[in-house]
């Protein structure tokens, strides 16, 4: 069969921040499907990138006095260790901060623009007086407009959960420089999405993503298409739009090019036909490993920007879940935001290798690492099953058959029976579903383990005239190793290798497992990988929330909360004594509430459109006692107020009837 050309990429990590676990998934899971396609001798070019442009990366920059290029060359230097000591085998790794990018990016939009697909329209937003430039909605924070929460983001309200436009604010205030942001008109420019309406519904539905990101796509094409602000104005971090002064491309517009300009790199590298990839028409085969949550711009953006360009369009999407880390998001607090390098420094990375491998399918489903599963995972099937049939063979043939397998090495039908395998397993991974193929893996070493288990070499080789016996089977145990290994070198590279040196032997290849190795001379055996111990977790975790007390702490967005945490909020009954209006508030009501307490709390709830306060006198609801106080413009609001609502109407609670002021709810 004539090799297979492919193009495959990962998305491109930002520059501003370290890698980290939930990163690592995908680059292992693409890894191992190019490292698969490779033994299975297609031509298979893997390339990615810094994803380098954009405002927070100019900020970072700003905030560390240096240059954001200054910045971006530490970060890929990291980035690029990070993955080197996790085998993540790039064919190149560049960055969208390149000439390649800005020369593929440039002719792209002049492209499109010269086919009409580029419109022009002013639009208002807000603007930082002081450091003059426009705000996205992250960097304004203000007061929330529901409950007046201070100091939240410019789009969501982190204390009700409110979601707004930042003009809607109080006192808003630039998170960069502390200025009142003005509303200020620009020209922006945008890419004609709708345009490609048609076109994108027969490609959306052509076989090139999975049937949930389909059906996810046919919702978006419901609502209609928009078309997309690809501009931005100085100062910015980018690629000036050609021939206009100050604007930028979105750092979104020239990502994915990115992917384009890395692998140009590499073609001019190594001579391949840059062309031959990216031409219309072209059959060579294109891939996109990406998260769920970027599908938008890969499943519509992208193939619409290739479209309106003249190249061809990616094959496929393959789009994985998100890691939780022993079932939830990843945690500062917890420990459980472990970035890469916090790992390597206790842990082997071949053993998150395997654990991703054991969780991944082809499906978008989150995956869970959890830690105390993570550890028997890897210690019964890698070191008890896998490296046990190594280990428990390899003296035998060391000490006694002078380093060298038997010539007869296949009994009954065990050795066939294992590479019977190899089709099954390489439909496995060829289709994502690394979890069935460990799975597949893992029987076939459990069989090898009965094999030994049965004939007892230890035992054989202290009865007389059985010496054959024992050279045959630990000679047919090895070759069995060498199977598993061969199945399992797309996920376990540097143990492939091992073993390579172990076995005596060139590259482990899925061909070469038709012929036995028999009278051949192999290696001293070296531990291959040692158990994990929970002390070593233990210090990934100890080491995470370290990093993190040093580091500016993220704010959280768990979505799941344990029991603990659930029992850390003080419920209570309280009783509405007052009610009032505030002088200068147009939502608020000044409550005094009774908890059972000594003295009285003072909330201020943003209530005013939905009650008036002779209403709420009197009233028994639940409030929440132990919400630290928070300084507003009209004073300490001491607790919060329960209510439900839908964005129109408001509830407060009200408990049934009986409860006392002060009761405790649980
Ligand atoms: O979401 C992200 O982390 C982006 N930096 C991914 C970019 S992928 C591609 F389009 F460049
Ligand atoms: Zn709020």
């Amino acid at each position: 069969m004539t090799p297979r050309k492919i193009l495959v990429t990962s998305a491109l990590p930002y520059a501003n921040g370290e890698i980290h676990l939930g990163h690592l998934l995908e680059y292992i899971q693409t890894d191992i499907w190019v490292r698969f396609q490779k033994m299975m001798g297609n031509e298979c070019h893997y390339v990615c990138a810094d994803d380098a442009h954009g405002t927070p990366i100019m900020l970072k920059a700003n905030e560390l006095g240096i240059s954001p290029e200054e910045l971006i060359a530490g970060v890929s230097e990291r980035h690029q260790a990070d993955f080197k000591d996790f085998a993540i085998g790039f064919s190149q790794y560049h960055s969208t901060h390149s000439e390649e990018n800005r020369e593929i990016s440039t002719g792209i939009y002049n492209k499109l623009n010269d086919a009409g697909f580029i419109k022009r329209r002013t639009i208002s937003q807000a603007f930082d007086p002081e450091k003059q430039m426009f705000l996205p909605d992250r960097f304004i924070k203000g007061d929330c407009p529901k409950c007046g929460a201070v100091d939240q983001y410019g789009d969501n309200c982190e204390v009700c959960g409110a979601t707004y436009s930042p003009t809607e604010l109080k006192n808003a205030k630039s998170a960069i420089s502390g200025a009142t942001p003005v509303t200020k008109d620009s020209e922006h420019y945008f890419f004609d999405l709708p345009q490609f309406e048609d076109q994108l519904k027969d490609w959306t539905n052509a076989g090139h993503l999975q049937d949930e990101i389909s059906n996810k796509l046919s919702e978006w094409f419901e609502h209609g298409l928009q078309q997309w602000d690809i501009s931005r104005d100085a100062p910015y971090f980018g690629f000036q739009i050609p021939g206009v002064e100050n604007k930028y491309f979105y750092v979104w517009l020239d990502a994915p090019i990115g992917y384009m300009a890395s692998f140009k790199k590499l073609c001019n590298e190594k001579g391949i036909d840059f062309d031959e990839y990216f031409n219309k028409g072209s059959d060579t085969e294109l891939y996109h490993f990406i998260g769920k949550d970027i599908v938008y711009f890969h499943a519509l953006f992208w193939p619409a920007t290739l479209m309106g360009s003249n190249y061809r369009t990616p094959n496929a999407i393959f789009a994985h879940g998100f890691l939780t880390v022993n079932g939830q998001k990843m945690s500062k607090s917890r420990g459980t935001f472990i970035q890469a390098r916090t790992y390597l420094d206790s842990l082997n990375p071949e053993c998150l290798r395997y654990y991703y491998a054991y969780k991944l399918s082809a499906k978008i489903d989150d995956i869970d690492l959890n830690l105390e599963d993570f550890k028997q995972r890897v210690n019964s099937d890698l070191v008890g099953k896998v490296v046990n049939i190594a280990s428990r063979s390899a003296g035998f043939i060391v000490k006694k058959f002078n380093k060298t397998l038997s010539a007869y090495a296949i009994e009954g039908d065990l050795y066939n029976d294992f590479i019977a395998k190899g089709d099954v397993i390489a439909e496995l991974y060829e289709a994502r579903n690394y979890n069935q193929a460990m799975r597949e893996i893992m029987k076939l070493a459990d069989k090898a383990n009965q094999y030994i288990d049965e004939h007892k070499p230890w035992q054989l080789v202290k009865e007389e005239g059985k010496e054959a016996q024992v050279h045959d089977v630990t000679s047919l145990a090895i070759n069995l190793f060498r199977v598993l290994m061969t199945y399992l070198k797309p996920v376990l590279p540097v143990m492939a290798e091992q073993a390579e040196e172990f076995l005596n032997i060139d590259a482990l290849n899925w061909d070469d497992i038709q012929d036995p190795l028999t009278k051949h001379q192999i290696n001293k055996f070296k531990p291959l990988m040692s158990r994990i111990e929970d002390e070593q977790i233990s210090s990934v975790i100890e080491a995470s929330k370290q990093s993190v007390e040093t580091a500016k702490e993220q704010p959280e967005d768990d979505n799941m909360i344990q029991i603990d945490d659930f029992t850390k909020i003080d419920l209570r009954i309280a009783k509405i004594v007052k009610a009032q209006h505030v002088d200068g508030a147009d939502k608020l009501l000044q409550l005094t509430l009774d908890i059972g307490e000594e003295s009285t709390r003072n909330v201020f709830a943003g209530i005013k459109a939905h009650y008036s306060p002779e209403d709420l006198e009197g009233r028994l609801t639940v409030m929440v006692a132990n919400l630290a106080p928070r300084k507003m413009k009209f004073g300490v609001s001491e607790g919060m107020v329960l209510a439900a609502g839908d964005g129109k109407s408001l509830h407060i609670l009200s408990p049934d009837s009986g409860a006392k002021p002060g009761m405790k709810i649980s």
